[in-house]
């Protein structure tokens, strides 16, 4: 799954994942360790999610990261905010109030840059990079984020059914690859009606993960 993939799918609009709603277990469990009004939460991949506008209406600051500036050109025109954007050489930084989006590879992101986290929301991003990058990405995400809690939405299917993204992450590979760091809790798992893309049988699983 390299950059081009993403790139593609944004300049031709095939955005299966998107939901125009803010993500249903977001709502159900962003309480589950509550946070200060204020409290800032990162989007990593984040796309256009409507996440994104539903955290800042219960009045979160958000930064996110996203590769395709397509997406956050369609981000900040549908929160109706014009961006002030800041060219940083391989990111580019659009800013509005309570609001940071890094355009770019988010392994570009140094620590500086993003500046605090209270939280990080995982929908739809772990899930969404191949084996051989999901490691990376989470020693990357710890490592910028200084191990601030996370919320992650993960699917657990037999892989062979069909092709990710979104891939199967059962619970095993949350343990081994978030285990040394963050103590892991299991809010809610259910399985998808119909199955992932109407064709494999999957658990769709929200877990809360904190620094050990
Ligand atoms: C499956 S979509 C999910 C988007 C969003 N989280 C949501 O729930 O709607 C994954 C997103 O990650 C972005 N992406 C993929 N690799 C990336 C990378 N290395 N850095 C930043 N964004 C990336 C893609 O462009 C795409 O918009």
């Amino acid at each position: 799954m390299d950059r081009s993939f993403w790139i593609n799918r944004w300049e031709e609009n095939r955005l299966g994942w998107h939901q125009v709603d803010a993500h249903h277990l977001l709502v159900k469990f962003i309480d589950a360790a509550p946070l200060p009004q204020g409290s800032r939460v990162f989007v990593p991949l984040c796309g256009k999610t409507r996440d994104i506008g539903w955290l800042l209406s219960k009045g979160y600051r958000v930064v996110a990261a996203e590769l395709s500036e397509i997406a956050i050109r369609q981000l900040f025109d549908d929160l109706g905010f014009t961006p002030e954007v800041k060219d940083l050489g391989t990111l580019k930084h659009f800013k509005a109030p309570d609001l940071d989006v890094f355009v770019g590879d988010v392994f570009d992101i140094n620590p500086e840059q993003l500046g605090p986290v209270d939280l990080t929301h995982d929908r739809a991003a772990m899930v969404a990079l191949p084996d051989d990058m999901r490691a990376r990405y989470v020693a990357h995400l710890a490592n910028i984020t200084d191990q601030a809690r996370q919320f992650v939405i993960s699917f657990d299917y037999d892989q062979s059914l069909i092709a990710g993204p979104p891939f199967s992450v059962p619970e095993g590979q949350i343990k081994a690859m978030y285990g040394g760091r963050y103590t892991k809790t299991l809010l809610f798992t259910h399985d998808i009606p119909g199955g992932l893309k109407g064709v494999a049988p999957a658990q769709e699983q929200a877990w809360l993960l904190e620094r050990r």
